[in-house]
């Protein structure tokens, strides 16, 4: 018998600049439940890929003074840099801009034609550029675009339509009959009363007013235009219509396209429409997904205000930062990132929870049996009670993860752990180890901690591509003793090579130094639009103190974008509860600016006072501890010697002059 097969999706991302924690988002969900399935034995197709058409992607193309295609082939490079350092582990990469894809696109849009479900016509209707959206008259809010709030422009031109008012009767019965093939449910009754409801229009397909597009085969003028380009690649990458087809037979349909909740509609109307044109089957199911906002509002590329997630992995690891997008928020809501959240999580369920449960069992083996349990020891008190929860685990974490619950099934599996704590506490193994005639007890008790450790460090693997290997080699746990089978069983773990105490695998982070060191990069990570991943990494191997020899140079221009000032230190103080922070009052010319900055352990506030020192005066400002801060002042760290000295000036000038 051939293995059961899942298919699952990620939207495909605009190239249009650097992808941040948002869309990792999207693509750690799915990549958590490719490994899922995969464990579980499944053959497992899992896409991802890029939308690469568009008059945005050739604006963007055109104002870093690239084609369209070497642009887009520079960004892709960057995005698949992301996904590996990410580990992310999709079976197929598509482009737009793939022959393969392009040739299929072509095909569907020339047999929905021939049947009559795309018809040439004129379009007249508004348009947002940075969101690349049409809109009606109606739509627009106050004039502007309903989206981004932006102006919109007025277009009229000749454009092919798909016929998806025909499809409405169909649409809504698929959604009557399936109350599966949205969720969360609540995504559901949005497009059954906002969209199908009150009436379908028919849909603009193609262009003429740009050309960065698929052509139309039969009227070379027009390109495909979004949505028949891009819906088209979850069974183009497959080799629809084309000369290889296996793939598409074996995969089609989809299990679940997870898109974000923005994308909903376009994914359970327009592409189920297309799917009925062409007399396909239709997805099991289309999961639509919150969205990951700043404190301040959506995190969104086009606002300049994003998170790397170069930067995060290369502080925290990809294992805390994947554990964090999955485990915060319920998949399916809104959620805030920030940087505090991400560091209590860090410290609170990995560093504490886990890390120490990994820590001190492997520690007690070590001292209490010289790093080797003589088997599985003796019964005792607690036992039952640990062994049930343990052996509840797995079914429930399956049937949450089932349902793409990732935040649940974690909180399912920390529940265990802490389970697994608590017994440390109830055994006392270190009063066992003070009476000789324990010695059985001691070691069952151990050999408990070890197996508990064993069934979760298996259902860890989908969220985490990492720890779970640190934790089996520090207990020497063998591969035959992990496979997702056997994390449902009990008695296997088998002793017969002594632990080896390792690293930390999650070292507690001192929160107040790193949120003051965060804030330094955060604010200011989506200001360059059009920026690569490369120039954010090499920010993040400056900011970690790189000795890797790569000298990363920076133009005289991007240099001149620092706004280095003469500032004088008006007042001092420290900053309530921290040992760290220092709020300065610092005089710039005319203005008045307020600095918090964590030198309070190397200057004391009447020190300072007084003092001429070098300000980054057009630091986006940042809020430190509650408190805003304009700006940076400049110092040298001594990294041996762990001192730090202010910059100062060599002769008097007046505050306010530029530095440079
Ligand atoms: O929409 N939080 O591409 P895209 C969570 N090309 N998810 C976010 C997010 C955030 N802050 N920001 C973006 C497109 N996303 C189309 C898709 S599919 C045939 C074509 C998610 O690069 C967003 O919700 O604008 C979407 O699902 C995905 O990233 C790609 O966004
Ligand atoms: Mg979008």
């Amino acid at each position: 018998m051939s293995k059961k097969t899942y298919y699952i999706t990620t939207p495909i991302y605009y190239p249009s600049g650097k992808l941040h924690i948002g869309h990792s988002y999207t693509t750690v969900a799915a990549d958590a439940m490719a490994r899922y399935k995969r464990l579980q034995g499944y053959d497992v197709m899992f896409l991802t890929g890029t939308d690469e058409h568009g008059q945005k992607i050739q604006r963007v193309a055109a104002e870093n003074g690239m084609t369209p295609k070497q642009y887009v082939d520079h960004i892709v490079s960057g995005i698949k840099d992301l996904w590996g350092m990410m580990k992310i582990t999709y079976d197929k990469f598509i482009r737009t801009t793939d022959e393969d894809h392009i040739a299929t696109v072509q095909k569907i849009f020339k047999a929905l034609y021939e049947k009559g479900d795309i018809y040439k016509s004129e379009y007249e209707g508004w348009y947002c550029t940075p969101c690349e959206s049409f809109w009606t008259e109606t739509q627009l809010v106050d004039g502007m675009c309903p989206d981004c709030g932006r102006s919109v422009e007025k277009t009229r031109e000749e454009s092919y339509f798909f016929r998806l008012s025909k499809y409405q009767d169909r649409l809504i019965k698929l959604m009557e009959d399936n109350p599966d093939f949205i969720q969360p449910a609540s995504r559901r009754n949005e497009m059954l009363n906002n969209f199908l409801r009150p009436g379908l229009e028919d849909l603009c397909v193609s262009r003429t007013s740009f050309n960065w597009g698929i052509p139309v085969t039969f009227d070379e003028k027009h390109v495909v235009y979004v949505w028949i380009d891009a819906l088209s690649n979850y069974i183009s990458a497959l080799g629809y219509l084309s000369d290889n087809d296996e793939a598409f037979r074996r995969y089609w349909p989809a299990d679940v396209h997870l898109v974000g909740k923005e994308i909903v509609r376009f994914h359970t109307i327009i592409w189920p429409a297309m799917l009925m044109a062409l007399d396909l089957p239709l997805p099991r199911q289309v999961f639509g997904h919150g969205w990951l906002v700043l404190e301040g509002g959506k995190m969104s590329k086009s606002k300049g205000n994003v998170v790397d997630p170069v930067i995060l992995i290369e502080k925290y690891g990809l294992d805390a930062i994947r554990y964090f997008l999955l485990r915060e928020v319920p998949f399916g809501a809104d959620g805030v990132f920030s940087n505090e959240a991400l560091i209590s999580r860090i410290n609170s369920d990995l560093a504490n929870d886990l890390g120490n449960l990994v820590s001190r069992t492997v520690a007690m083996i070590k001292k209490y049996f010289d790093g080797l349990l003589p088997g599985q020891g003796e019964e005792g008190e607690f036992d039952a009670d640990l062994k049930k929860e343990l052996l509840a685990l797995k079914p429930k974490a399956e049937e949450l993860m089932d349902n793409l619950q990732f935040s649940l099934a974690l909180a399912d599996i920390w529940k265990a752990i802490s389970r697994t704590n608590k017994y440390i506490d109830e055994t006392m193994p270190w009063v066992l180890a003070k009476d000789e005639s324990k010695e059985g007890r001691l070691a069952g008790v151990l050999y408990n901690l070890a197996e508990s450790i064993r069934i979760v460090s298996i259902l860890l693997q989908p969220f985490m591509p990492e720890t779970p290997k640190k934790i089996w080699e520090q207990l020497s746990i063998d591969d035959e003793e992990t496979s997702w089978e056997l994390a449902g069983q009990w008695g296997v773990y088998k002793p017969t090579r002594p632990v080896s105490p390792g690293e930390i695998i999650f070292p507690r982070i001192d929160m107040e130094k790193e949120l003051e060191s965060l804030s330094s990069i955060i604010p200011d990570s989506g200001k360059d639009e059009s920026g690569e991943k490369g120039h954010k990494k090499q920010e993040a191997q400056a900011e970690k103190g790189s000795a890797s020899g790569d000298t990363s140079q920076i133009s005289i221009e991007e240099f001149a974008k620092l706004d280095l000032r003469v500032a004088k230190v008006l007042s001092a103080e420290r900053v309530e509860k921290s040992d760290k922070l220092l709020k300065l009052r610092l005089q710039v010319g005319a203005e008045e600016k307020q600095v918090v900055s964590g030198i309070a352990q190397y200057y004391s506030p009447e020190e300072i006072e007084g003092k001429t020192l070098i300000l980054v005066a057009n630091l986006k400002p940042a809020r430190i501890r509650g408190i805003e801060s304009q700006g940076m002042i400049l110092a040298a760290t001594d990294e041996t010697e762990g001192r730090l000295t202010l910059v100062t000036v060599d002769k008097d000038i007046s505050s306010g002059s530029k530095v440079s």
